[in-house]
């Protein structure tokens, strides 16, 4: 069974083991967000969007003009999901989304040998990511080799503001340049926080 959930117009799949942001129309509000800053920040050519889900960062960066947009998620039914949009979109050849642990996702590009499989040398290296974590935050191995990267633009998503403080501090070289506090779980002491951090 699939859910169409439409957010700023873009049908995104919610399937019974993807996650789904909580609050639909504080989402719109984060996603139309992210994809404006980019847009300010001077529009990547390409863009990762780490801890995708079914796919709405990425969705809102084609849209803006981002030309190719990875995703990562654990989720097989949420890259099921995604790959169902990106299809529907007509976007299949710009928006491809693969299933993996995100925290490895940059350590293995440094990695990975030129004869690498054929998808990961199609992909684009990122001059945009977008991060959006669960709670534990990016952790250690992921926010260094964001630091070591040289990715202009990072940014990051985050419902817990003890991790995120956490992961920023291990990334220096960044400095944040605009934060915005997202009311997505109304009557908590909880929100989310979208940070545009950009390399010194
Ligand atoms: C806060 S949700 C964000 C989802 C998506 N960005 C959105 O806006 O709906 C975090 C996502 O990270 C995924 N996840 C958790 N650990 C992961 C990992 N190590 N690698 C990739 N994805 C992971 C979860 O399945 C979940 O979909």
């Amino acid at each position: 069974p699939t859910l169409t959930m439409r957010l700023n117009g873009v049908g995104l799949r919610l399937r019974p083991q993807g996650f789904f942001q909580t609050n639909t129309a504080v989402t719109e509000g984060l996603y139309a967000t992210a994809a404006a800053w980019v847009a300010e920040a001077g529009l990547p050519a390409a863009a990762w969007d780490l801890y995708c889900g079914v796919g709405g960062f990425a969705f809102h960066l084609a849209r803006a003009g981002v030309r190719d947009v990875w995703g990562m998620e654990s989720s097989a039914e949420a890259v099921a999901a995604a790959r169902e949009t990106a299809a529907e979109l007509g976007l299949a050849d710009r928006a491809r989304f693969s299933a993996g642990d995100a925290t490895s996702a940059l350590s293995f590009e440094k990695r990975r040998a030129p004869e690498a499989l054929s998808f990961e040398k199609r992909r684009p290296r990122p001059d945009a990511v977008v991060v959006n974590p669960p709670r534990r935050g990016i952790g250690a191995e992921l926010a260094d080799a964001l630091e070591d990267s040289g990715v202009p633009t990072v940014l990051y998503s985050s419902c817990n503001p003890a991790t995120l403080a956490q992961d920023l501090a291990r990334m220096p070289s960044y400095r944040v340049t605009r934060v915005q506090v997202f009311d997505m779980f109304p009557q908590t002491r909880h929100a989310e926080v979208l940070t545009l951090l950009t390399r010194r």
